[in-house]
């Protein structure tokens, strides 16, 4: 059985996240959770942070990890042997860029397929912008996201 990859910034994980890794953990032997080193984007988490908060929360599903990546996603899937890329598809909105991004990733790299699992009604309309948009402005954000990363929010905009 193939091996999969649910790559992305998780600044911070949201409950949206998990449920979309909960279901690759489903159809996949195993599942990285890899967090994008990106150096010209600017986060509130540090990528140590953000790999320790999806840790815990990934800590019951033993076919998940997390690592970090730099470079191109294909070049990293090349390098570990990974033949599926996984991305949350929340709403209509979502799908022209994820669309571009996939088909160039296959232009990269044709034997890497990208699989789109959408995530319960309920977390579409959850993103990492938006939680911390409202947890800095001392909203309440237990709905949103996993309890460790609720307290790490409110640690960060204390
Ligand atoms: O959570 P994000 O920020 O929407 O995730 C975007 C991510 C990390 C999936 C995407 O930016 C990515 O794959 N970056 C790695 C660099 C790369 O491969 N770029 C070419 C994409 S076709």
């Amino acid at each position: 059985m193939a091996t999969a990859v649910c790559p992305g910034s998780f600044d911070p994980v949201t409950n949206g996240h998990l449920d979309v890794f909960e279901r690759a953990a489903a159809l996949f032997e195993h599942v990285t959770v890899a967090v994008l080193i990106n150096k010209t984007k600017s986060s509130v988490f540090t990528v140590e942070e953000r790999m320790e908060m999806l840790s815990e929360s990934l800590a019951p599903f033993p076919n998940v990890s997390v690592d970090a990546f730099h470079g191109l996603l294909v070049d990293y899937c090349r390098d570990k042997g990974i033949s599926a890329i996984v991305k949350g598809l929340r709403a209509v909105s979502d799908f022209e860029f994820e669309f571009q991004l996939a088909l160039m990733n296959r232009k990269l790299e044709p034997n890497l397929e990208t699989l789109f699992l959408m995530p319960r009604e309920e977390f579409t309309y959850i993103s990492s912008r938006l939680v911390k948009e409202i947890g800095r402005l001392g909203g309440n954000i237990e709905s949103f996201a996993p309890a460790n990363v609720v307290a790490a929010l409110r640690k960060k905009f204390n």
